[in-house]
């Protein structure tokens, strides 16, 4: 965290026109962003934190690093799990203040969706990275982030985004995005952030009930126990997981290795493999994904 950043309080703005017009009263700044949909755990402060220490290592007064903060309606694919998510606004203000932001906005639903929220959004098709994995066990869900990133970073215009490993896929699914249509933005993978215990951080984890998060642990070892396998046991190494995950519990959405890069199973490559997981404990759902030693 940078300590000349971490006194001061990022600026709040209610909606994306405010900020903007707040940014054109007479600073030119290269935007880092980081969109984040609230909730806000310390893995989204290493973001804002690896957001942070770019600006600083730029000239002074070149960059601004801004969050923003936006449950979007489009990327759930079920409503339920779209009431339930959590809001904690002024404890996340103080997060990415203490984080090094320079400012927090809160987009306005309007400003992301002009004409209401429509109940499908167009059809995002990045071949096996929107269709594998969560793009199989979340119809729709892709769609929803494709169009509300799309709608970030035109308000925005960032330089550069900083977005977590631990949505692997997701990264993927934006870095397309990126190619495709914002060439000038840079993407920055920020590695997963853990509990001690090893679960992945996620704002999901707070709806875990006490007996379930004691649990939950078990979850990362079977994705590790995996990736420090040989390729060759791999199929039994994930067989042998779902057994252990169901029996304490656990309903298991996927267990497998993929390539980083295609999300499919092959082509094997050597540092190039990943162990993904999506799992669900009491209701609430869980993804995780490690690097294979292979
Ligand atoms: O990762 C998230 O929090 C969301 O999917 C994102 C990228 C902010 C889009 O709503």
């Amino acid at each position: 965290m940078s300590t000349t950043q971490g006194a001061l309080r990022a600026k709040r703005y209610e909606s994306f026109s405010a900020w903007r017009t707040a940014v054109s009263k007479g600073r030119e700044k290269r935007v880092l962003f980081v969109p984040t949909m609230g909730a806000l755990h310390p893995g989204h402060a290493a973001l804002v934190e690896a957001a942070r220490r770019f600006a600083d290592g730029e000239k002074e007064g070149a960059c601004e690093v801004v969050v923003s903060i936006f449950i979007n309606p489009t990327q759930f694919d079920d409503a339920a799990d779209f009431g339930a998510y959590p809001s904690s606004p002024d404890a996340d203000v103080e997060l990415v203040s203490l984080a090094g932001a320079d400012a927090v906005v809160f987009p306005r639903l309007q400003e992301m969706y002009p004409d209401g929220v429509p109940p499908h959004v167009d059809r995002a098709d990045f071949g096996s990275l929107t269709s594998v994995l969560e793009g199989a066990e979340r119809p729709g869900h892709f769609d929803g982030v494709v169009a509300v990133v799309r709608n970030l970073f035109q308000w925005v215009k960032p330089s550069a985004a900083f977005f977590g490993e631990k949505d692997w896929q997701q990264l993927a699914v934006v870095r397309r995005l990126v190619d495709l249509e914002f060439p000038g933005i840079d993407i920055h993978p920020v590695p997963t952030v853990r509990e001690p215990d090893g679960l992945a951080m996620s704002s999901r984890n707070r709806r875990l009930c006490e007996e379930d998060r004691a649990l939950s642990p078990l979850f990362a070892q079977w994705l590790r126990r995996v990736a420090a396998g040989d390729s060759a046991e791999w199929g039994q190494l994930c067989a042998d997981g779902e057994g252990a995950l169901k029996a304490r519990g656990f309903e298991i959405e996927y267990l497998t290795v993929r390539n980083a890069g295609t999300l499919e199973e092959g082509p094997l490559v050597r540092g190039g493999m990943r162990v993904f997981g999506a799992v669900r404990k009491g209701g609430v759902r869980l993804i995780d994904n490690v690097a294979c030693t292979f």
